[in-house]
């Protein structure tokens, strides 16, 4: 693991760039969206909740008065509205530099997506899947572009087989389980699409990040009441929201970056720390896994990566 010390002031000045958040309004994404934003980037936020988004805008503009962000609806549980936000985005840039897949949620009881997946992976991978098939061609036709996924340290626990994704009505779903996968399911997609750009002659960079252990909102349904302790212990690793999304950030605009790269937090078994390149599980490395998710990605999304 490299050490050394990134913040944000080694920012350039973004003005003249598209970036593209989802999941925005809230922890990781909003601190990115805000960051980008006072770079004088024009950021779009992709997010579910209009209310809760236009809160978001509104503490952006506040603190950074001449930011310049654009609201667009965006369900990462329903192909039918990511369809009609990459539309409307399609509609309205001619050029993206920079799409952070970012939106996530985590250990949620079983449940499915408008289109009948388990929810975490639904949202967490096949969504942003689906998002980035239909975007891919205007980040390619744009110079000097990047896709960038937040993975999670979860995904050390994750494992994908075949037929992993399907769960009848929740039978032998673990909520731990599903999280981890869906997390895995990030970094396999980051290298199999890094893997097929580059056979396409693209020059996409593609990268992932994690914001190791992190106090935004994704925990907030889970019940801690007779397990206190553990809220304690972790209040003593966790960091703050903004820091936890540097390694992101970092990944979406340092120009030394290199296609394929991991970033996340420095110390403490990566639970927080400076924004540091970072190895991933071999497990994630693993071709045929990577070829058995892309190919369960197409079937379900009957989208492929045709530049
Ligand atoms: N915080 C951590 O310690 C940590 C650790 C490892 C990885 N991560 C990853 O970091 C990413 C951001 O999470 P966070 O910690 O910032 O949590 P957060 O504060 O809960 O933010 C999650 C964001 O995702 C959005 N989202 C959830 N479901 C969505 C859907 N169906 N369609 C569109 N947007 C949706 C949420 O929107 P709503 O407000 O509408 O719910 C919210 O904006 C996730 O991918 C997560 O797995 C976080």
């Amino acid at each position: 693991m490299k050490k050394d010390i990134w913040t944000i002031s080694d920012i350039d000045d973004l003005t003249g760039k598209v970036f593209l958040v989802t999941g925005a309004n809230s922890g990781i994404g909003y601190e990115a969206a805000k960051v980008f934003a006072s770079k004088g980037a024009l950021v779009i936020m992709g997010c579910r909740n209009l209310e809760k988004a236009n809160k978001a805008k509104q503490d952006i503009v506040n603190e950074f008065p001449n930011s310049l962000l654009d609201i667009i609806q965006l369900d990462l549980a329903s192909f039918k509205s990511i369809k009609l936000f990459t539309d409307k985005v399609l509609e309205k840039y001619k050029k993206l530099d920079v799409l952070l897949n970012n939106a996530g949620i985590m250990t949620v009881p079983y449940g499915s997506t408008e289109d009948g997946l388990e929810r975490q992976t639904g949202v967490n991978h096949f969504g942003h899947y689906y998002l980035t098939m239909n975007l891919v061609e205007l980040v390619n036709k744009t110079e000097d572009s990047r896709i960038v996924n937040i993975a999670s340290i979860a995904h050390k626990y994750g494992n994908i087989k075949k037929n992993t994704f399907h769960y009848e009505k929740g039978k032998r779903y673990s909520k731990m389980k599903a999280y981890a996968q869906s997390k895995l399911a990030n970094l396999l997609f980051t290298y199999k699409l890094k893997q097929k750009l580059e056979k396409q002659n693209s020059k996409i960079t593609v990268l992932a990040a994690h914001p190791g252990v992190s106090k935004t909102n994704l925990g907030s349904h889970i019940k801690t009441g007779s397990i206190k302790w553990i809220q304690r212990t972790l209040t003593l690793v966790i960091q703050s929201q903004d820091r936890g999304a540097l390694p992101g950030i970092r990944a979406c605009t340092d120009k030394n970056v290199i296609s394929g790269q991991y970033y996340g937090p420095s110390s403490l078994f990566e639970f927080k720390g400076n924004p540091v390149v970072v190895k991933s599980t071999r497990r994630s490395h693993k071709q045929e896994l990577q070829d058995m998710l892309w190919t369960e990605s197409v079937r379900i999304t009957r989208l492929d990566l045709h530049l």
